[in-house]
């Protein structure tokens, strides 16, 4: 059923349609009408037909004009293997007409041409824990097209797609991101401070993405507020500190939004003592 979806969704549907790349054999198993939003079966990627190629080089595109400037972007491989094969590659497409000219160059279409090209893209791989998954790639070009909140309607709806019942996933403390993650909160802080990533200042962050979860986010419903305990300083020593008392057993959700103080970035933590 679709729910209300907020006016910045609702314009996002004006002009986008969604698309998944997977194996044709895996459809099944996925939502095709994620939270009441078709995917058209001319959207339907298979990535081991031909006739896929072009959309797939475009969604290669895609990653480097949105992590490209971070140094992460992926090459074309990692989307086959760690993507479209184990789980879906879900996100929203629109015509060339829609798009900046710079987008347009990128893609080398021309602003007439009757294609779809993705303008944002949403990847999360199962993992062996039941119903859990791991977000590995959240992009969108939503400011190059004049739309707000693409890249949380975008994962809403690649949520619902592989009917996930919570995610994990891993982002830097001072990225963008981290909003577009808190609408879905609480946030679960998993690790604080993460010497198992390219970038130590990274957190590892869980939450549900039940329907009832996913619906607050779709109908542009702020996340629950928690009480909070402390302010974390977004620098090395505080959040190893923080690192070391989850791993004590402590148990630590984001509890707002960050805040520039006169000691620098903060963040609002809920923490409880555990172990
Ligand atoms: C992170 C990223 C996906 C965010 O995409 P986005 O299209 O800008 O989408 P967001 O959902 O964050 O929303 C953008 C703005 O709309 C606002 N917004 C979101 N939902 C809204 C809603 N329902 N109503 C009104 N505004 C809304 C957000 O608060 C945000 O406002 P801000 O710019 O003032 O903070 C994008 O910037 C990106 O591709 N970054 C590079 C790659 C990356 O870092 N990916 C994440 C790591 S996995």
């Amino acid at each position: 059923m679709t729910p209300p979806f907020c006016e910045a969704y609702r314009a996002a549907l004006q002009v986008c349609r969604p698309f998944v790349v997977a194996p044709a054999e895996h459809l099944e198993h996925l939502d095709l009408d994620p939270l009441g939003v078709k995917i058209d079966k001319a959207l339907r990627l298979d990535p081991t037909r031909l006739s896929s190629q072009l959309f797939l080089s475009w969604i290669e595109r895609l990653d480097a004009f949105t992590f490209g400037p971070q140094a992460m972007a992926m090459p074309r491989w990692v989307f086959y293997d760690c993507a479209e094969w184990p789980s879906a590659l879900f996100g929203l497409a629109a015509r060339p007409s829609a798009v900046s000219p710079a987008v347009r160059e990128r893609f080398e279409v021309a602003s007439r041409d009757r294609v779809w090209v993705p303008v944002s893209l949403h990847v999360a791989i199962p993992t062996v824990a039941p119903g859990e998954f791991f977000e590995h790639n959240v992009g969108s070009l939503g400011g190059e097209l004049g739309l707000r909140g693409l890249g949380t309607f975008t994962k809403a709806l690649g949520c619902a797609l592989l009917r996930a019942s919570r995610l994990v996933g891993a982002a830097q403390w001072t990225g963008k991101a981290l909003g577009m993650h808190r609408r879905f909160g609480p946030l679960e802080l998993r690790t604080a401070f993460t010497p198992a990533h390219s970038y130590p200042r990274t957190l590892t962050y869980r939450h549900a993405t039940d329907p009832a979860t996913l619906r607050r986010v779709v109908e542009g419903r702020e996340p629950p507020d928690l009480a909070l305990t402390t302010w974390v300083r977004i620098e090395d020593q505080a959040l190893r500190r923080l690192q070391r008392r989850l791993e004590r057993g402590a148990r630590s959700w984001l509890a707002g939004p960050l805040k520039e103080g006169p000691q620098g970035l903060c963040a609002p933590v809920r923490l409880e003592p555990g172990g």
